[in-house]
């Protein structure tokens, strides 16, 4: 029987692996360590392989890797389902509108998550924005309104706007999945796949010059990139035609308050890159 106490300690360390982009863990054959022998003075055997340990250590300046090598190449899964951002063309001119989307999207019931929601939020802003954010996934009060990151983790977004001279209703945000999952887990394979067309039907419809990335699971269905968030984070990458940044969700600087920094510096980027962008 494992104490509640202790079950909510597991249930936060998982969570803040979650963050980094863990979600896989490997039991290693142990030796049994017995009572006797971890009262005599010998400290228990670590709770997480080592491995895992390491990954989550602050990289070093000689593990981070050069810019150049970070230019990747468009990921399978948008380039399944898409033809993001090609050269102006007849075509896509009659690029379809958000509306269209959420016509076709209608009461969704293609998974799960549409049993337990209360609205599905589809997303919200400016149709046209340069810069796209993409979260995880409704949390109870998004679920309530019907409207992306309007909770805690959306007031912390607003400031970090706000602290770039950006405005909220300048800039487009949504989420890998439309529909709350419970208890806000993370979503689910089959979750991601039935929503996940839309999200890029969305950003191609918008057509931005820089997509956000807020968290692991909305790098890993937009870029494809499983690596940990520590690694990926505060860097350029391709998508299609544009360029996507990956950085920390802002659910995970509000657990670790001391990370608010790598907030603060990736939003320095994006301010920087739409201003080079906008120069002639
Ligand atoms: N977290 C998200 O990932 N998305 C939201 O809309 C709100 C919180």
């Amino acid at each position: 029987m494992i104490p509640d106490r202790l079950k909510d300690e597991i249930a936060a360390r998982l969570e803040f692996y979650r963050e980094l982009g863990i979600e896989e863990f490997f039991i290693e054959p142990r030796p049994q360590v017995g009572l006797a022998e971890l009262t005599a003075g010998e400290p228990p055997p670590a709770l997480l392989p080592e491995a895992l340990t390491q990954a989550i250590s602050p990289l070093t300046a000689a593990e981070v890797p050069p810019q150049a090598a970070l230019s990747m190449q468009r990921p399978p899964t948008a380039a399944r389902s898409l033809n993001l951002f090609e050269a102006e063309s007849p075509q896509s001119k009659e690029r379809e509108t958000l509306e269209d989307i959420q016509g076709d999207l209608g009461d969704c019931q293609r998974c799960k998550l549409a049993g337990g929601r209360k609205h599905i939020v589809f997303g919200q802003g400016n149709p046209h924005a340069e810069l796209v954010f993409v979260g995880e996934g409704p949390g109870a009060d998004e679920d309530e309104q019907g409207l992306p990151f309007v909770g805690r983790a959306g007031q912390l977004l607003n400031r970090m706007l706000q602290g770039v001279g950006i405005r909220r209703e300048d800039v487009y945000i949504c989420n890998v999945v439309k529909c709350r999952p419970p208890g806000n887990r993370t979503p689910e394979r089959d979750e991601v796949e039935a929503c996940s067309p839309f999200l890029f039907r969305q950003i191609e419809a918008i057509h931005p010059w820089l997509v956000c990335c807020l968290g692991a699971p909305a790098v890993k269905t937009v870029l494809g990139l499983k690596d940990g968030i520590l690694k990926l984070r505060g860097r350029f990458y391709d998508f299609g035609g544009a360029k996507a940044l990956a950085t920390v969700h802002p659910a995970y600087v509000l657990r670790n308050p001391r990370e608010e920094k790598i907030l603060r510096e990736d939003f320095a980027k994006i301010r920087d890159f739409l201003k080079a962008a906008a120069t002639p």
